[in-house]
């Protein structure tokens, strides 16, 4: 990374959370003392690379201004959009007058509030010096069958297929780009397959199994017990 290349961090936080099936948008939902929001966003804090985090929030989400985190000097406001690439976009577009082009930008979900700074700085380090950036994931541990239900038509080959987590980490300006390019494309469920779309092939960097999002309402547990264990593991170290 040269020194002038900035990393900045985009939150995308404007989603209902319908599978979460509760009162509020998942983001928002307690966890080991605080919100699930407030975990992702101090741990980004925590790592300490960030020249600002962006965040995108609904309009109608009143629970935002309501966190402290909500008015720190490093985190600035976008208005969240229908689809999370248009949340991203809006985000990024909060951004621009300070992005370069060149910066790095690190996209990671709300609803992950267990990553490390650890994961953090080996995404960054394992792709700063080349161009297409990448992402977190994890191998398949379980066999995989394409099915047309209630019948499996074939077993797919475990050993090429990864686990899309977050960050996933670009170029401003390569992802901007790509973002607008696939907009209204249902088929772009992330960052890398704007990009995935230009012909491009983003890296994967192996990350943390830790590093859930959490979906369901038994998420929520699981995500406790690996924050309290992440705790433990600080603590020996
Ligand atoms: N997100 C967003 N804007 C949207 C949709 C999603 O910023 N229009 C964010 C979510 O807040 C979340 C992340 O993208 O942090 C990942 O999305 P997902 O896990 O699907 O969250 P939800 O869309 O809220 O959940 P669901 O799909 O169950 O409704
Ligand atoms: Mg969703």
């Amino acid at each position: 990374m040269t020194r002038s290349t900035k990393c900045w961090a985009v939150v995308p936080a404007a989603g209902v959370g319908k599978r979460m099936n509760a009162d509020r948008p998942k983001q928002y939902l307690e966890l080991a003392g605080k919100t699930v929001i407030e975990h992702t966003l101090s741990r980004l804090l925590q790592a300490d690379v960030f020249a600002a985090i962006a965040v995108a929030i609904s309009p109608e989400d009143p629970y935002w201004p309501e966190l402290e985190l909500s008015t720190h000097k490093n985190i600035v406001t976008a208005a969240g959009g229908k689809e999370r690439a248009d949340s991203v976009l809006s985000a990024l577009t909060a951004i621009r007058a300070t992005a370069s082009d060149e910066d790095w930008v690190l996209v990671h979900d709300a609803a992950r509030p267990c990553i490390t700074s650890a994961d953090i700085h080996h995404l960054i380090d394992t792709l700063n010096r080349g161009d297409v950036g990448g992402i977190l994931a994890l191998p398949s541990h379980d066999t995989l069958k394409s099915v047309q239900e209630p019948r499996i038509i074939g077993t797919l080959d475990r050993k090429h297929i990864w686990r899309a987590l977050t960050p996933q980490m670009f170029r401003y300006g390569l992802l901007k780009n790509a973002l607008e390019v696939a907009a209204g494309n249902p088929s772009i469920t992330d960052e890398a397959s704007a990009l995935e779309l230009q012909g491009l092939q983003p890296n994967i960097v192996e990350g943390r199994p830790d590093n859930i999002k959490i979906t369901r309402p038994e998420d929520l547990a699981l995500a406790q017990f690996y924050l309290e264990q992440q705790y433990l593991e600080e603590q020996n170290q």
